[in-house]
């Protein structure tokens, strides 16, 4: 099931392209020919981006800066690309971030964020975007999960769930468009060195510095395993192969066990 060659009324609806892992999806993309439209909150990256790729290349990319938390903003992107006279071809929900700390000593505001933006956003642009594929039998969907989806996450409880939500909930899109010839990849990686510790409030040795080096990968490298997942029609792409080898055992290791595990690696680095 091939995505949607790159065609002058499509594009490629990228999320969190200001920064890391959607960055580089939004790149490999327009390496392709793919039209973009790239969505995040700050500006002046998503312009320094769009400049970057439109360099010597015959690629439309159109910058709509959006808080994704907001469920008018996101209302007002897909109202931005209909504008445009551009078809949604390929869907890419990859903005997300994390908080970090045990729920009785987290922040309700950031929580609720992280709900609207990693889960919430997921959705709503699925429920805006997807009819429209499926009425042309043209689209793909890619959503960034992350091998947090595997496995319940102290410390980052909601990420942790929210990751297995968009997981669980990219299954399902993939089971009921594929006859419509629309291809649903969820992109899970393991830890990659990008914005995302420092948007969470912490550092990549307080995340996952537990983890072994060897499982770390550069963004571009996910973006690229990302992408050709989708084009081969993969359900899950887990980048990596101790970080496949992880959430294999992960999925098969009880969830209390699996939880009990993290807590007690976690322990240590906040000084408990
Ligand atoms: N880094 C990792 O270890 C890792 C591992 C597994 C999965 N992931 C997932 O990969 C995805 C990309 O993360 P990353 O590692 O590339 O981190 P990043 O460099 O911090 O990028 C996150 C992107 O999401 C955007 N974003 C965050 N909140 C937003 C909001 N409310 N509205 C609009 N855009 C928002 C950010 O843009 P603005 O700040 O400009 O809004 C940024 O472009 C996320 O879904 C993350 O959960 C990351």
């Amino acid at each position: 099931m091939p995505i949607p060659p790159a065609d002058p009324g499509g594009t490629c609806l990228v999320t969190g392209a200001s920064s890391g892992i959607g960055a580089e999806i939004a790149r490999a993309l327009a390496r392709r020919g793919y039209g973009l439209v790239l969505v995040a909150r700050r500006p002046d990256r998503l312009q320094a981006l769009a400049d970057e790729l439109v360099a010597g290349r015959d690629v439309r990319v159109e910058v709509v800066p959006a808080d994704l938390a907001e469920e008018e903003e996101r209302a007002e992107v897909v109202r931005i690309v209909e504008r445009a006279g551009l078809r949604v071809d390929v869907l890419v929900n990859n903005a997300g971030a994390s908080t970090f700390g045990p729920v009785h000593e987290s922040d309700r505001a950031g929580e609720l964020a992280l709900v609207r933006t990693d889960v919430e956003a997921v959705v709503d642009l699925c429920t805006m975007v997807v009819p429209g594929m499926v009425a042309r039998r043209r689209g793909a969907v890619l959503t960034t999960a992350s091998t947090a989806a595997f496995q319940p996450l102290p410390h980052q409880a909601a990420y942790g769930a929210a990751k297995a939500f968009v997981l669980s909930y990219s299954h399902a899109l993939r089971a009921e468009v594929r006859r419509f010839g629309i291809p649903v990849t969820a992109l899970c990686p393991g830890p990659v060195a990008t914005g995302f510790a420092a948007a969470a409030g912490t550092t990549e040795r307080d995340l996952a510095g537990f983890l072994p080096r060897a499982m770390w990968l550069a963004a571009h490298e996910v973006a690229r395993a990302g992408i050709e997942g989708l084009e081969r029609d993969r359900p899950v792409v887990v980048p990596g192969l101790l970080n496949r080898l992880a959430s294999l055992a992960a999925s098969a290791t009880p969830a209390p066990v699996m939880a009990a595990i993290v807590e007690l690696a976690r322990q240590p680095r906040r000084g408990r």
